[in-house]
């Protein structure tokens, strides 16, 4: 459940430390790979040995050990992680990250993150129901940080009520249900081509055209991020592959076809790719010397319509289909006619006339052309394009269900 998932686990002050090493245990168990934290009053309930011998994992527990700085900054520690958990989670280092206090490695780790984090407090019931306290829970809170617990019952202390940590399997829990909510799209497949296609004309040179990729890899990306199977067919681009995406690499448009088809199945399609319209007839098998004849002439054949070919495909039809209309004019009626030519569900219409720096450049500015109408987008990055349509993919296949 929790595979290829990394933890930053910061283990604090507290009785309830000792039920952590259970943790790692319950975590790793699902898959997932615990890399541990161990503040100074962690110390003195649990060893950096027990944590280090069942995370089989190095235990960082000094912000100024140059050995760690070296090996592991404490920026990259919380980068490395796809979530950090604070159990158990102390009074004290509540109230200091609500504070955005940093004054070891735990609470540093905490402030450099831009990762999620979820806390499961452990304290004396006065502790937990304590103004301060609360007050700082709802600070976090309102940051978008998550809580496990705590439960009621008996405490160390003697006491009665709320503030005993969550049990080891509880908090592995929400752990789980913490990716199965940032992942609605897990076990979709999506299929996103990108890029220009070159078109050959002999060994050395080809026909292409400016489009840098930057709007399907980020598509891509943001499809892989919400946890979809997702692989990406692209053309010749300067970009580096987007993490978690499956990639195929092609030239041609023929060679980005026949990628496309072997990619299927897939529930969603989206065809960003600027596939070149046409291609020279007959490729030379040489390269094309000047031979006082004058300069060739290269005839032109029409390429395969990727987005068209894969939308008719009465077995393959992916249950959304999505193009891109690139247009320099009359922008949403081109849209709406090459949304019925080619058979998809949506198009997303944008005028690329070279004053906009759409083609090639970071910003888009889009018109969603689907059978219900026309949503006009504002004018953003190619990364929140991306985002928003990942979100509307996700809405879609969801009401699908
Ligand atoms: N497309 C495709 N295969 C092609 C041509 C285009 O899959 N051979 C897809 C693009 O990825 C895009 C959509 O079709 O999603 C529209 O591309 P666009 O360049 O706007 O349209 P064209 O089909 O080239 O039409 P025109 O040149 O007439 O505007």
């Amino acid at each position: 459940m929790l595979h290829g998932k990394s933890i930053l686990l910061i283990v604090s002050g507290g009785i309830a430390a000792y039920k952590s090493l259970e943790l790692v245990r319950r975590l790793r168990e699902r898959g997932a790979s615990v890399r541990c934290v161990l503040t100074r009053g962690g110390a003195q309930f649990v060893t950096p040995l027990s944590l280090s011998a069942l995370s089989e994992d190095k235990v960082y527990t000094d912000l100024f050990s140059l050995t760690d700085e070296a090996e592991m900054g404490h920026i990259q520690l919380s980068r490395d992680a796809d979530l950090i958990v604070v159990a158990p989670a102390s009074a004290d280092i509540l109230a200091k990250a609500a504070q955005g206090l940093a004054d070891d490695l735990a609470t540093t780790a905490l402030l450099a993150t831009d990762k999620d984090v979820l806390f499961a407090p452990s304290m004396n019931v006065r502790m937990w129901t304590h103004a301060a306290t609360q007050a700082n829970l709802a600070t976090l809170r309102e940051r978008g940080v998550h809580f496990v617990g705590p439960n009621e019952g008996d405490m160390a202390c003697g006491e009665f009520g709320s503030g005993r940590m969550s049990e080891p399997d509880e908090i592995a829990d929400a752990v789980s249900d913490f990716f199965e909510d940032s992942a609605p799209l897990s076990g979709r497949r999506a299929l996103v081509t990108s890029g220009p296609t070159h078109e050959p004309i002999d060994p050395v040179r080809y026909i292409a055209n400016r489009s840098s990729g930057r709007q399907g890899h980020a598509i891509a990306a943001a499809l892989a991020r919400r946890g979809a199977l997702t692989t990406l067919v692209s053309g010749p681009t300067n970009l580096p592959n987007p993490a978690g995406v499956q990639m195929i690499h092609v030239e041609s448009a023929r060679e980005m076809l026949a990628a496309c088809k072997s990619a299927l199945p897939a529930d969603v399609l989206v065809c960003a790719a600027a596939v070149a319209d046409w291609r020279v007839g007959t490729q030379a098998n040489e390269k094309l010397k000047k031979n006082g004849d004058g300069v060739p002439t290269l005839e032109m054949t029409e390429n395969p319509d990727i987005l068209a070919t894969l939308s008719a495909s009465a077995n393959t039809r992916p249950d959304l289909v999505i193009g891109f209309a690139a247009e320099t004019e009359d922008v949403i009626a081109h849209a709406q006619f090459k949304r019925d030519r080619k058979g998809c569900d949506w198009i997303l219409a944008n005028d690329v006339s070279p004053e906009t720096g759409t083609f090639g450049g970071s910003n888009n500015t889009i018109h969603l052309v689907s059978a219900a109408g026309v949503e006009d987008w504002p004018r953003m990055s190619k990364i929140d394009v991306a985002d928003r349509l990942a979100e509307r993919i996700t809405e879609q296949l969801g009401a699908g269900e």
